[in-house]
């Protein structure tokens, strides 16, 4: 009989929690393997909300989060703390997502340790270091080092490719995020209770147009959250429209969002959603206007045209699907892109399409699957 595959997945941040808990419930449901969890908690009440509705607990828990943490302290922290849980767990593979500082040091302390690193939504490119910072460079290493590449798209295996990468070792298998939503829609689905938080504000706002709005990149701190808060205050100005605002809880972008928002009577400035919640906003909302990854995914799918505030994307699928578009940070043209959507049937209707160019819900159970094979189950 061949032993189990012990494999470790590390994660730290919301969105890897949320674009990890599907693949995770499945290596779990797996007898092939013995799936052993790590979480840095580089966010802390951010991923508690994911685990907590996922009905993860982990193995092993760094509890990492400093408020305002630097990304060298944050790095040299993980590096450590993440080799320290390997030399603990002895596993034979270790699994990262994406690309945060989480991703980036779990990928390098196992490559340290000559472990197989398998990387879930690898070879997402925007060709600028600077864009996403330093999110870019962070995919960059870990693609340097996988073992397996799981692609969600085949413009990601092509960046991949590009690299010479062996192309016996990229995987396309959609994006984990949409097995994530589709489970988070049929929850909503089985018991509404769990989006029942949001019923005061959908009371205020009956009868407004709503925008969703999400901002948190770092190389927007400063004069672009500054910009992107003062095109919120102006759209809000309308009578007609609603924005409601979760904000991260990053002091650098909570504080921008206060100063400019706080008060203004179109304008809900409201605490991070659990995943329920915040799949209940993409429903309600007219339009997205954002500068997330995982919002940029997950709009197209639900048919919300997406505004992406950022000057490039990795994400060029929505874009090319013309269901997302890029208007950077500019504060202008934030305005007159979302009144362009609110004005213009023609223009929203021509966005506004079902599109799902990250995957069709299977992704989790062909990653297990290849992985299984890699490791010769
Ligand atoms: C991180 C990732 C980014 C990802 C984002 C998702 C890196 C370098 N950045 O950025 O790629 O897109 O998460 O949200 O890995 N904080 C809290 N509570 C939380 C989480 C954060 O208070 O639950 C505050 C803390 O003050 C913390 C700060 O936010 O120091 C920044 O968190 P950090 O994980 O370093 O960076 P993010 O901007 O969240
Ligand atoms: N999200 C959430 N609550 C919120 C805002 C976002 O659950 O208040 C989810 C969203 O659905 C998506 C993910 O968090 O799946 C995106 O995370 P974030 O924007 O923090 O990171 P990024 O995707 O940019 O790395």
């Amino acid at each position: 009989m061949t032993t189990r595959t012990r494999i470790l997945v590390i994660f730290g941040t919301r969105p890897e929690a949320i674009k990890l808990f599907p693949v995770i419930a499945a290596l779990k449901a797996d007898p092939r393997f013995e799936c052993v969890t790590c979480v840095s908690a580089q966010h802390r009440d951010m991923l508690d909300q994911v685990l907590s509705i996922a009905g993860i607990v982990p193995d092993h828990d760094l509890d990492l989060m400093r408020p305002g943490q630097t990304l060298d302290g944050l790095t040299a922290a993980l590096l450590t703390g993440l080799g320290g849980v390997m030399d603990a767990v002895k596993p034979d593979r270790v699994m990262v997502q994406g690309d945060t500082a989480t991703a980036m040091a779990g990928a390098l302390a196992a490559y340290y340790r000559k472990l197989p690193v398998d990387h879930v939504e690898a070879g997402l490119r925007s060709g600028n270091i600077h864009h996403p910072w330093p999110e870019e460079v962070n995919r960059k290493i870990i693609g340097s080092l996988a073992s397996l590449h799981f692609a969600p798209t085949e413009t990601a295996a092509g960046a991949l490719l590009r690299e010479n990468v062996d192309p016996a070792r990229v995987h396309v298998t959609g994006n984990t995020v949409i097995d994530a939503l589709h489970w988070v829609t049929d929850r909503i689905a089985e018991q509404p209770l769990l989006v029942a938080g949001l019923g005061e504000l959908e009371a205020r706002f009956a009868g407004k147009r709503v925008i969703g709005v999400t901002s948190h990149r770092r190389e927007n701190f400063g004069g672009g959250l500054e910009a992107i808060a003062r095109a919120v205050a102006r759209i809000a100005q309308r009578p007609d429209v609603a924005v409601i605002f979760p904000v991260h809880p990053n002091p650098n972008v909570r504080a921008v969002m206060d100063a400019a928002l706080a008060g203004l009577p179109n304008v809900a400035l409201i605490a991070p959603l659990d995943y329920p919640h915040f799949a209940r906003l993409l429903g309600l909302a007219e339009i997205m206007l954002t500068d997330s990854g995982g919002v940029q995914e997950e709009a197209p799918a639900l048919g919300k045209p997406v505004l992406v505030m950022r000057e490039t994307t990795e994400r060029p699928e929505g874009v090319a699907a013309g269901t997302a578009r890029l208007v950077g940070t500019d504060e202008g043209r934030i305005v007159t892109e979302i009144f362009t959507l609110l004005d213009d049937k023609a223009a929203y209707e021509a966005m506004a399409r079902a599109h799902n160019p990250f995957g069709d819900g299977q992704a989790s159970a062909r990653i297990v699957e290849h992985v299984a094979n890699e490791a010769g189950q």
